[in-house]
């Protein structure tokens, strides 16, 4: 027997040895290995920045953004805005102001088909100022963990006539101007619901096994140590902190509004990762862990990328 083969045979033995002790894969899962983690702490929402990237500093506030103006346009620095100062209209009105107005047209019109299509929206409330930032949130009617672009879809689903289904861009225009109804308003996603923190617990395994053709996490690119601060063909990834507040933003190199799931089928796709479809519950809760990590920080719709 030469020794390829005795290190296959001895491999097979310890996988064997570690199914039957029960520490190994289950039957059919995929054997996955993960990127160091990083201690994040979900209580402290956005706050969690401090201590992982410290470019929470910078995009903070406007005030902070302004100080930093500078760093546009500066390789070496700009990716510490974690690109807020797009979120600040300092480029051209964009066509994510446009979307606003269109996603508020569609919603009047599926309203004029349906006319529970709005109070579906609000969860009984006539106003949706404000509701936007407390998703993604758990429905007990639909009994799961629901985030606004599903909630779109299925308020949408009983209206006669068109569907309006999660990565359309009908979706993303409606997800834009309700979400602009809570612009300002500090994301609250609750994590005193255990369903929730579930959610998150697993979104957060999610962000560390390694998968694809490339092996590569998300943490292998957006946490201090790995690829986060440091060119990428073109693009530095920056702290995952803070994202979920300006979406659905509008892609300016590509020229369309993207949700934060297709923006994660993107990134799953420089992975060389298999993209999944929007809505789908490994999306749900990979959505639930980023929202978590925009605690406290103002929705930030309409935006730019
Ligand atoms: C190969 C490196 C790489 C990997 C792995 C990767 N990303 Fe990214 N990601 C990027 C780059 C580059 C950008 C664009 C710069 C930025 O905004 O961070 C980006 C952007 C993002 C954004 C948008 C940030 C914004 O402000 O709009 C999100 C959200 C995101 N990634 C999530 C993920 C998730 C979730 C995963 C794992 C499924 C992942 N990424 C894996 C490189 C990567």
């Amino acid at each position: 027997m030469n020794r390829i083969h005795l290190a296959r045979v001895a491999g097979c033995v310890a996988l064997a040895a570690g199914v039957a002790a029960g520490t190994a894969l289950a039957a059919g899962e995929p054997y996955r290995e993960t990127y160091p983690r990083a201690q994040i702490d979900p209580a402290r929402g956005v706050e969690g920045d401090v201590g992982f990237s410290d470019t929470i500093q910078y995009w903070r506030t406007e005030q902070a953004l302004q100080r930093h103006a500078g760093w546009v346009g500066d390789p070496q620095q700009q990716w510490k805005l974690n690109w807020k100062f797009m979120d600040l209209d300092r480029i051209d009105l964009h066509p994510g102001h446009f979307a606003v107005e269109t996603g508020e047209a569609r919603a009047a019109a599926l309203a004029k088909r349906d006319r529970r299509f709005l109070s579906c929206l609000g969860e009984g409330r006539e106003n949706l100022a404000g509701l936007a930032a407390h998703y993604p949130k758990y429905d007990a009617a639909l009994g799961r963990v629901v985030t606004v672009e599903d909630r779109i879809e299925s308020c949408a689903a009983a209206a006669p006539g068109e569907k309006v289904p999660q990565g359309s861009v009908a979706n993303n225009e409606i997800s834009v101007w309700f979400k602009s109804l809570s612009a300002g308003k500090p994301i609250r996603v609750d994590i005193g619901d255990p369903r929730l923190l579930a959610a998150y617990r697993r979104g957060e395994d999610l962000f560390y096994a390694k998968t694809g053709q490339l092996n590569f996490a998300c943490a292998s690119c957006h946490v201090p140590g790995s690829i986060m601060g440091h060119k990428l063909r073109g693009e530095t990834p920056t702290t995952p902190f803070a994202d979920a507040a300006h979406y659905p933003t509008y892609r300016t190199p590509v020229s369309m509004l993207e949700s934060i799931q297709q923006r994660f089928a993107r990134c799953h796709g420089q992975m060389r990762t298999q993209a999944l479809a929007p809505g789908d519950p490994a999306y749900v809760d990979l959505e639930v862990f980023m929202t978590v990590l925009s605690n406290g920080y103002p929705v930030s719709v309409p935006s730019a990328r």
